[in-house]
């Protein structure tokens, strides 16, 4: 990516609304997008399918290190279910299988994507390890009651027949997985400009960010 394009990184827990806001960002100003967590989903799932145990750290590490995504197709529905989300954040942990991962990252936004105004990637490491650089920093939140119900809705929708007590106890793990684990754990960047989205229509949020993006780009 050259100087004068621009970087955004919005980081936040499951369900606060950062893939939403990221993916409007890259339609509007014609960005390159990423969402990290599907990197994460998709080798959960490859190891999964392989049938390596996710807790196995050297085997998964081992595995994951000769897997192309280039031919991965990151819009698998698959990917978007409560299990590989908590097998991503189990994995996740693993400190050679971030490293390959961010390799992946940094050059999707400065090698590749030359052709596009920018970047944005989303995730939960982006404004502190994976684009520290970044020239806008996003951290997005949502109180836990809201993002239970978000990601309830959301998995009830893709057909996925679960209570909500069920979300609520894995979102629970997740975030405290997330938020405490030894290798990049999620918190907001020091210069991350914070948005609290609990009480906030996703149209108003973005009306929010976008202010950011437009000074930037004056
Ligand atoms: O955003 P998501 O729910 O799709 O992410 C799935 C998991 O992947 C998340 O619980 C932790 C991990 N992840 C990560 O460790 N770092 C990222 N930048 C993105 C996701």
């Amino acid at each position: 990516m050259t100087k004068n394009k621009v970087v955004i990184a919005v980081d936040g827990p499951a369900a606060s609304g950062k893939g939403s806001l990221s993916r409007r960002l890259s339609k509007d100003y014609n960005l390159a997008h990423m969402d990290s967590g599907k990197l994460y989903r998709a080798t959960a799932l490859i190891i999964i399918e392989n049938n390596i145990n996710p807790e196995e750290k050297n085997k998964v590490e081992q595995y994951i290190k000769d897997i192309d995504f280039d031919d991965f197709i990151f819009e698998n529905k698959k990917l978007l279910s409560d299990e590989i989300g908590k097998t991503a954040s189990i994995i996740a942990n693993y400190k050679n299988l971030r490293d390959y991962l961010l390799k992946i990252q940094r050059d999707f936004a400065y090698v590749k994507n030359n052709d596009k105004l920018g970047v944005v990637i989303d995730g939960r490491d982006i404004g502190t390890v994976v684009l520290p650089e970044a020239n806008i920093k996003f951290f997005i939140t949502a109180s836990l009651d809201v993002r239970i119900t978000r990601r309830w809705k959301e998995l009830l929708s893709l057909g996925y027949d679960i209570i909500k007590r069920h979300v609520e106890q894995e979102m629970i793990e997740r975030d405290e997985r997330d938020s405490h684990r030894t290798h990049s754990p999620l918190f907001a960047a020091p210069d991350a400009i914070l948005l609290d989205t609990t009480k906030l229509k996703f149209d108003q949020v973005y009306v929010l960010a976008k202010k950011y993006v437009e000074v930037f780009l004056s």
